[in-house]
């Protein structure tokens, strides 16, 4: 088990009351006691240092306001002011412990991406490559002993790649430098992350770069697009345009900004076409980074990240310069047209299409990563991660509506792609397509599953709204994004 699972006798911090043990209340162990920090001056800088000394990747947010719940006992630090280079919070400037004017109600939170970075390099594209995972804020190679197809599998989910074709070894895609992360990992397959996998502690090896393991997955990479959200808007079709790169939300500077960069925007979220290309910080300053500046899109792409820019963070801006966008579509009209049924996200599940004022099904025959992954375009749900197929979302009723789906990937819709007549297939339920998108709602532990009618709800209902993670906030669910959730879960 890798140090980044969180044993790392890390007794001095803790996040508490959230989703996993990367994301939640902060506290810190002074005197034998547990206490909490004051958000005053708290944010992504300080956060940083909480993910970081606890294994949990890079910061996503740093919510304020006891997003967690309130804490009981002392509140140990108050303006707590790091550089962002410290190992540890405690080795962040404060006030000496304990001193402070705040209250519970002002409980400082953190969000972390709970995994450690991890991309392909040198390769063809970026699904074949070199391994090489990110600790310490270096980034490192994984030696090929007992490295295999298994472990390759891991590695290709994680990226959104695919399935592994391939897992070569003997630094087939160039040698890397720089410290040796990883040997003997040992993955069973079913893990989420390459560091949930076994391995040896970091950096202990008895390896040489000449034995950099790489992997080649199916995926190619290229209709990969990067996840996209709008903000602070008044539905999930307008607002501040942010996207994630390397596990971390930013925004997109208005310099160049119009119309046709819009539309690619309205289009990956399948919020129809663009109305207005709003600049100037409409939608609300964002927070930093600032990730793309001069975007040039041609109308072409099928997704902002395709589109020309700078180079990821590379910008002469400040936040007072934040793109917007305004679709013609709320975002509700996508989710009458178009669901995914009985999972526990609105990501992933047996797809059904609207027609004829009546709710059917897809047939799995053809059925693909390419036709899957316009579904999760057009639901805004990001790229598609597996095709189950054989009704793995259990069988429909009525209606099988499409056969043949046979798209080309770049589709603003499924009504758009290449298929049989509505209603001509020659399929049973027993062939109910179903799609896992990368947008995927983490699964609750425990809930039971509401019946209400014949339809299931969504398991995560019945949760408290902090027991989750948006997918589109990533913070913990406010009250209208749960009832947003269960407008999707009970419709039409
Ligand atoms: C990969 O290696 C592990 C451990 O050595 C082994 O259990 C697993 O079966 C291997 N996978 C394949 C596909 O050979
Ligand atoms: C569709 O589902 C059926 C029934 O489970 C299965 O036999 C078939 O292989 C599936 N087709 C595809 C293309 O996966
Ligand atoms: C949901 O899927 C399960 C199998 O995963 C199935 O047993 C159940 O009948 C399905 N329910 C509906 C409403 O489709
Ligand atoms: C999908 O359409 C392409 C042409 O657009 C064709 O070459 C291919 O054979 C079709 N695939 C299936 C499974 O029908
Ligand atoms: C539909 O399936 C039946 C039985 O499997 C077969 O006889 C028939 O030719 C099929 N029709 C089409 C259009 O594929």
């Amino acid at each position: 088990v890798f140090a980044d699972s969180g044993i790392s006798a890390v007794a001095q911090l803790r996040l508490v009351n959230g989703p996993s043990r990367c994301a939640g209340r902060v506290e810190v162990l002074h005197n034998q006691q547990w206490g909490t920090v004051c958000d005053d001056n708290w944010d992504l800088t300080e956060a940083r240092v909480v993910c970081r000394e606890l294994g949990c990747g890079t910061a996503l947010s740093a919510p304020r306001g006891s997003r967690f719940g309130q804490g009981t006992g002392h509140i140990w630090l108050h303006e707590v002011n790091c550089t962002g280079t410290e190992a540890a919070l405690s080795e962040c400037r404060a006030r000496p412990w304990g001193e402070h004017n705040c209250n519970h109600v002002e409980d400082a939170g953190v969000v972390c991406s709970g995994k450690p970075h991890l991309f392909c390099h040198s390769g063809p594209s970026r699904c074949a490559g070199r391994v090489e995972v990110i600790h310490k804020q270096q980034w490192g190679t994984v030696c090929d002993d007992g490295w295999n197809i298994t472990d390759a599998g891991v590695v290709c989910r994680q990226l959104g790649c695919g399935t592994a074709l391939s897992a070569p070894g003997g630094a087939r895609f160039g040698q890397g430098s720089g410290p040796i992360w990883l040997d003997e990992v040992n993955c069973a397959g079913t893990e989420a992350a390459l560091s949930e996998c076994r391995a040896k502690p970091w950096g202990d090896h008895n390896c040489h770069h000449r034995e950099d393991a790489s992997v080649v997955c199916s995926g190619s990479g290229i209709s990969e697009v990067a996840q996209l959200r709008l903000v602070n808007g008044p539905s999930r079709c307008a607002g501040r345009v942010e996207v994630l790169h390397h596990q971390l939300w930013g925004t997109v500077c208005d310099d160049s900004w119009d119309l046709i960069d819009a539309g690619i925007v309205c289009k990956q979220l399948g919020c129809g076409i663009a109305l207005s290309a709003p600049g100037a910080g409409r939608f609300g300053r964002g927070s930093d980074p600032i990730w793309l500046d001069d975007v040039q899109c041609t109308g072409t792409e099928i997704g902002l990240s395709e589109c020309r820019a700078r180079p990821w963070g590379n910008n002469n801006c400040h936040h007072g310069e934040d793109a917007g966008v305004i679709c013609t579509d709320s975002g509700n009209s996508e989710v009458i047209q178009l669901r995914l049924v009985n999972s526990s996200s609105r990501c992933a599940g047996r797809v059904e299409v609207f027609h004829n004022k009546k709710w059917g099904t897809v047939c799995n025959d053809s059925w693909d990563l390419k036709d899957a992954g316009v579904v999760c375009r057009q639901l805004g749900c990001g790229t598609a991660l597996s095709t189950p197929t054989g009704a793995h979302f259990g069988q429909g009723s009525d209606h099988i509506w499409l056969g043949n789906v046979n798209c080309t990937g770049t589709e603003a819709a499924l009504s758009q792609c290449r298929a049989r007549p509505w209603g001509d297939s020659n399929c049973t339920h027993e062939e109910d397509a179903g799609v896992v998108c990368s947008a995927n709602l983490p699964e609750p532990v425990t809930s039971p599953t509401a019946v209400t009618g014949d339809r299931v709800l969504p398991k995560f209902l019945s949760y408290t709204a902090h027991e989750f993670l948006c997918p589109v906030s990533q913070l913990p669910c406010s009250t209208s994004e749960v009832a947003a959730y269960q407008r999707w879960g009970v419709s039409p």
